[in-house]
């Protein structure tokens, strides 16, 4: 049977593929600059937002990690009318938690991709997770670059390695449709200050801090932990320590 992942070759799809072929299934890779085909993967180039390259013939479950700063929305869509037409068994779709409750385009986009992939007609699972330990180190090292890092009050984040999200994913999409499962947060919940610092311990390097209120809804929105999920997550295994030392060790390494 063939599984099609769209965004295998992501920070997320790349932890995914090998997961599936390790269980026996050919893997069909759907993404825009497509990459190299090897044993029991085939990568096909398409435009979900153009609906272009949805050729689902013969796929049994898809499994759906494509995603952008803009258009998740549209490219579900594209994808479920896709899927429906060609009888796909299952669906799973990764998003964001808070994707009901923020005010901010990504989160509704999210949540519009969810809703095609409710209404789409296909058995469907759809797992909410944190953001991923290396969009906040990403995040991290950005901000401790400045000379005074911004510190927006009530701003938390409980990241989540994606590692573990891979291994959820996999899990599902190996799985029966489930619908809505519990969301995936990481163990610990950080200031965004916290995080900063933990990052720029790792690089021997303090800088001062200003406290910011974030305004508007959006501010209320966080300062509400609209973006987290405090009680009855499933709590990924890797922390974000554990990744802060694993990118010092790989950067005195090279
Ligand atoms: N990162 C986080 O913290 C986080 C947290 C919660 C949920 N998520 C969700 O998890 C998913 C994966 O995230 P990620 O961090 O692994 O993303 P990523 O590293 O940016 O990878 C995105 C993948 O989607 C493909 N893609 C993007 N737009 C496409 C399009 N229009 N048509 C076809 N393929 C397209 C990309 O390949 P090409 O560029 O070659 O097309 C790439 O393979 C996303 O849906 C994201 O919203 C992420």
């Amino acid at each position: 049977m063939t599984i099609l992942v769209t965004g295998g070759t992501g920070t997320l799809g790349k932890l995914v593929v090998p997961q599936l072929t390790a269980a026996g299934y050919d893997v069909r890779v759907l993404s825009r600059r497509g990459g190299v085909n090897a044993d029991g993967v085939e990568h096909v180039q398409g435009d979900l937002l153009k609906a272009d390259g949805l050729d689902l013939t013969e796929i049994d479950t898809v499994v759906h990690l494509a995603g952008g700063a803009k258009g998740d929305a549209l490219a579900a869509t594209n994808l479920v009318r896709a899927a429906a037409a060609a009888g796909v068994r299952h669906l799973v779709h990764i998003s964001v938690i808070g994707a009901d409750k923020m005010p901010i385009g990504y989160f509704r986009e999210k949540l519009g991709a969810e809703q095609a992939v409710r209404e789409s007609g296909v058995p469907w699972t759809i797992l909410r997770a944190a953001q991923f330990n290396s969009l906040m180190y990403m995040l991290a090292q950005k901000l401790g670059g400045m000379p005074v890092v911004p510190a927006p009050g009530g701003l938390r984040f409980q990241p989540v390695d994606e590692r573990d999200v891979a291994d959820r994913i996999a899990e599902l999409a190996l799985g029966e449709p489930a619908g809505a499962v519990p969301d995936l947060a990481g163990p610990t919940v950080y200031t965004l200050r916290e995080l900063v610092d933990g990052y720029l311990r790792t690089q021997g390097k303090r800088r001062p801090h200003l406290p910011i209120r974030l305004p508007g809804k959006v501010g209320r929105a966080y300062r509400g932990a609209e973006n987290l999920t405090l009680v009855g997550a499933t709590i990924g295994k890797h922390t974000w320590d554990d990744y802060l030392a694993e990118k010092a060790g790989s950067r005195v390494r090279t």
